[in-house]
């Protein structure tokens, strides 16, 4: 395993956690079989990011295009979803891990809303880590819901429509406490967003990786930031100047 400088860590880790249904099938058995192993992974990745000091980790649970699935998928999900919630609760309150929803909390189911409210309720001054979980989530969805609170505000004369720009508009956002994610993984080996913090990720590092979401334990994540540690960050900017930006940080 190789050296992570504790220096150059992500301070926003976000995951689209694919692949659980594969990784099911190919142990012939059914898809929720895989969802139940992702969610041991879910637990490892929470407790690497805690002991790595790693600051936010954002994960895709559930998205709105998830509604289309199998009627007994989708409530083996909110199932798997609500014990996950009761059984990991004491360990985040432990670990000082602060819980956020990303998405629209209509639909969810009212006993799943009512375990998720609790566990946001009960976790709300932690700050160790900001564990968000992106359910019944869609980039899309979350962009035009806040161009329409921002056109409400716009007419009750909060302010002008002129007054609009990114930093304002990410205001409107779910995301609104959290700032960008560094990183991005995707574990199951599609090359694609999916519908995920479209907005957000303007600047991230993207990471994909074969394995499928149940394989991707402790140290296939410290790969995944070992490779982030590699890359160069340029924001726009050419290479010859991030290098004197750097140089001179280190005078
Ligand atoms: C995608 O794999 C995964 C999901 C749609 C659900 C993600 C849910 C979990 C990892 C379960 C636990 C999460 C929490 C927060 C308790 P897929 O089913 O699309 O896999 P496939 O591409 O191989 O079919």
């Amino acid at each position: 395993m190789h050296e992570l400088d504790p220096q150059k860590l992500p301070r926003h880790v976000a995951i689209i956690m694919d692949g659980n249904g594969r990784w099911a099938r190919a142990r012939m058995r059914n898809r929720v079989f895989g969802h139940d192993e992702g969610a041991r992974s879910v637990r490892d990745v929470v407790r690497t990011c805690r002991e790595l000091e790693i600051s936010y980790l954002t994960l895709y649970a559930f998205s709105k295009e998830n509604w289309q699935r199998p009627e007994a998928e989708v409530k083996a999900l909110w199932n798997l979803l609500k014990r996950f919630l009761r059984s990991e609760l004491p360990e985040l309150v432990e670990k000082e891990v602060r819980l956020l929803h990303l998405g629209d909390t209509e639909d969810i189911p009212h006993d799943v809303r009512r375990e998720f409210q609790a566990a946001v309720d009960q976790t709300a001054g932690l700050d160790k880590l900001v564990l968000s979980l992106a359910v019944n989530y869609g980039g899309r969805q979350e962009i035009a819901r806040a161009a329409a609170l921002f056109a409400k505000d716009v007419a009750a004369g909060l302010h002008k429509p002129e007054d609009l720009s990114p930093e304002l508009f990410s205001r409107y956002l779910f995301t609104k406490e959290l700032p960008d994610p560094d990183l991005v993984i995707r574990t199951g080996g599609e090359y694609r967003v999916s519908n995920f913090l479209l907005w957000q990720l303007a600047y991230a590092e993207l990471y994909i990786t074969e394995t499928l979401w149940p394989d991707f334990r402790r140290d296939q994540f410290l790969e995944a930031l070992y490779d982030f540690q590699k890359r160069e960050r340029r924001f726009g900017r050419t290479s010859d100047q991030v290098q004197d930006t750097k140089s001179c940080r280190a005078l």
